[in-house]
């Protein structure tokens, strides 16, 4: 009988805003089991409720504002050295509101994913809820993908659908993807064993660093 060996992602979480999708994943990581740690939050304005989710759960945080560098590019670069020092095995874009770049999909181009409020392909970019409410959409939902150089453009990871109720406006219908959300991000981050071996070893392996999976392992709790 073959056994699964748990690997640990270490997450680091980028924010803009209420920062519920972090905290749904800050709680799923309180059971060991979960097999992931937010190690980090980063944020690209000050103020936000995500930042004080993160200090109430102990989590070291830290804020890149875009107006402070001279371009986008070293904005950009600083993120990732930032993200880099970490070392974190996921980027989690959880209601990030800013594109990342060229250097930044360099160091974290495959293991870097977002969540959207609609269904991708269909309304992608900053408003997918209510261009979907617009368009007369019926079902719309969420999407977890993979982040590439495109605009809410990369391989689909995930998705949960959601009926729009005729009274709908933005919020009603927002708040209600949002539940379906958090649910999709928790579902597809965590609980993913690293690898299966044959059961020829007694026992499974000694404590591992976190993030590190055994030899011969994928290090990506998740497939495309
Ligand atoms: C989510 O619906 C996300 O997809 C969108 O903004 C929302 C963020 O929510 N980009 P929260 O900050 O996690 O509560």
């Amino acid at each position: 009988m073959p056994y699964c060996y748990q690997v640990t992602s270490r997450l680091v979480v980028l924010v803009s805003g209420a920062g519920t999708n972090l905290q749904a994943l800050i709680d799923a990581c309180r059971d060991e089991a979960y097999g992931a740690q937010v190690v980090a939050v980063g944020a690209d304005r000050p103020g936000i409720t995500a930042l004080d989710r993160a200090e109430r759960a102990g989590i070291p945080s830290f804020i890149l504002r875009l107006p402070d560098y001279p371009s986008r590019e070293e904005w950009d670069a600083a993120l990732a050295r930032t993200c880099a020092g970490y070392q974190p095995d996921l980027i989690i874009l959880a209601g990030f509101m800013k594109l990342v770049g060229k250097e930044f999909l360099e160091v974290f181009g495959g293991r870097c994913l977002n969540t959207h409020p609609a269904l991708l392909p269909s309304f992608p970019g900053t408003h997918g809820v209510r261009d979907a409410l617009a368009h007369g959409v019926k079902v719309t939902g969420c999407t977890v993908f993979i982040v590439d150089e495109g605009v809410d453009a990369g391989p689909i990871v995930a998705q949960a659908s959601v009926p729009v109720a005729d009274d709908d406006d933005e919020a009603t219908l927002h708040e209600r993807i949002k539940v379906a959300e958090r649910a999709l991000l928790v579902g597809t981050i965590g609980r993913r064993p690293g690898c299966t071996r044959p059961a020829s070893r007694s026992s499974p392996p000694a404590i591992r660093r976190p993030g590190s999976p055994p030899p011969g392992c994928r290090s990506r709790p998740w497939r495309n």
